[in-house]
């Protein structure tokens, strides 16, 4: 766990990764503030950041104060989170994140789209920015001559990325967001060839994937997983087809990694097993992990490397905590997505293992 490891271009200094966790501190303009500064450069002893969700265009936004990374000063923004984290050794790629149909007016731009790639609302409550979830906003279709601007948002995004600084980006295909919506037979009615057979439901995330290659080079674009999620309002009929199929179709790409959110799939099938028998790059497992079950698949050669979400929240130090038994704190689910402006609370106050123990000393 706490040896380097190299996933395509990326060059971590040990396994482990921090997982992308939408925490909703963005600024006006969804641009990213001091304190997310503060808050990437505090969980920098990790191998690898991976942001939080962050939309590549003002259609793509779904929740209320998440990052963007259209505009210049999104980018500007970005760039400080960026040298902040790699100033502290590690390497940093932004999660592209665009919601689809999953999706609530109120938190975006009010002239901002929902599309989908069928007209099938998004059958689960999302957060409205008062943090009460509330319905989504019904999808428009794409047209089968749109798409390639969907994906040259992404191609933007990635090139706006790399100016940045970021080490490269992630796609996030699982949640029930844009790229799943088109994998999954219940979300994809299309008729075109973007939904349908097999092949074409995959389509869309194999040209994003081969075009987020062109632009920035394989080594420095993963993508993320999770076959089988329900997820906002998920239901693919076979999820071990579809994902066996894609990760066939974009295994010869040279791509940095395959991020799985690893959960029971139905017919006693493994996940991570899927994976290996159709992927033969880099693997981030992710789901659920301790640092016995970390270090177990891990030591299996099971995967590259590892990735926390949750401990990450209320562990700054995670990684000194996992190197030396130091407990695990626990997280405060109240304060995930709250706080305006710059409060800290529930965000960068969580104390390290080293501070807990100086101030229970003062106490007694
Ligand atoms: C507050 C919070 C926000 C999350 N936001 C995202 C996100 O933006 N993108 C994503 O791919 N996963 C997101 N996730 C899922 C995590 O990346 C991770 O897969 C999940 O927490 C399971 O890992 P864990 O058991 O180590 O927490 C989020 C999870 C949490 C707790």
């Amino acid at each position: 766990m706490f040896s380097p490891v190299k996933l395509g271009e990326l060059s971590l200094r040990n396994r482990v990764v921090m997982a992308p966790m939408t925490r909703d501190r963005a600024g006006p303009g969804d641009v990213p503030t001091e304190i997310m500064v503060e808050y990437y450069r505090q969980r920098a002893g990790a191998g690898l950041i991976v942001t939080e969700g962050t939309q590549p265009s003002p259609a793509g936004k779904g929740y209320y104060r998440t990052p963007g990374i259209h505009s210049e000063a999104q980018v500007e923004g970005w760039a400080k989170v960026v040298q902040a984290v790699q100033d502290e050794g590690a390497q940093i790629v932004v999660q592209l994140m665009h919601v689809g149909r999953a999706s609530v007016a109120a938190n975006k731009d009010p002239n901002a789209e929902t599309v989908a790639p069928s007209a099938i609302p998004c059958p689960a409550l999302i957060p409205g920015p008062d943090g009460v979830p509330r319905e989504t906003a019904p999808p428009r279709a794409l047209e089968t001559a749109e798409i390639a601007g969907v994906i040259g948002e992404y191609v933007t995004s990635a090139k706006n990325a790399r100016r940045a600084g970021f080490d490269g980006v992630e796609l996030h295909c699982a949640s029930g967001y844009l790229p799943m919506q088109f994998l999954s037979s219940n979300s994809n009615q299309r008729s075109d060839q973007y939904g349908g057979s097999l092949e074409n439901r995959i389509r869309f995330v194999v040209e994003t994937l081969e075009a987020l290659a062109a632009a920035i080079g394989p080594g420095r674009v993963g993508f993320r997983i999770c076959p089988g999620i329900t997820l906002n309002g998920m239901d693919d009929a076979n999820p071990a087809e579809t994902y066996a199929a894609l990760l066939r179709a974009v295994d010869g790409l040279g791509l940095a990694y395959v991020h799985l959110i690893h959960i029971p799939l139905p017919d006693e099938v493994d996940a991570l097993d899927l994976v290996h028998a159709n992927w033969r790059g880099p693997v981030i497992e992710n789901n659920n992990l301790n640092l016995d079950s970390a270090a177990a698949v891990l030591a299996a050669g099971r995967a590259d490397a590892v990735s926390f979400g949750r401990a990450f929240v209320s562990n700054p130090d995670l990684v000194d905590r996992l190197r030396t038994g130091a407990p695990i704190a626990k997280l405060d689910r109240a304060t995930l997505y709250t706080g305006e402006g710059d409060d800290r609370r529930g965000y960068t106050d969580y104390p390290t293992f080293g501070q807990t123990v100086a101030e229970a000393g003062q106490g007694a």
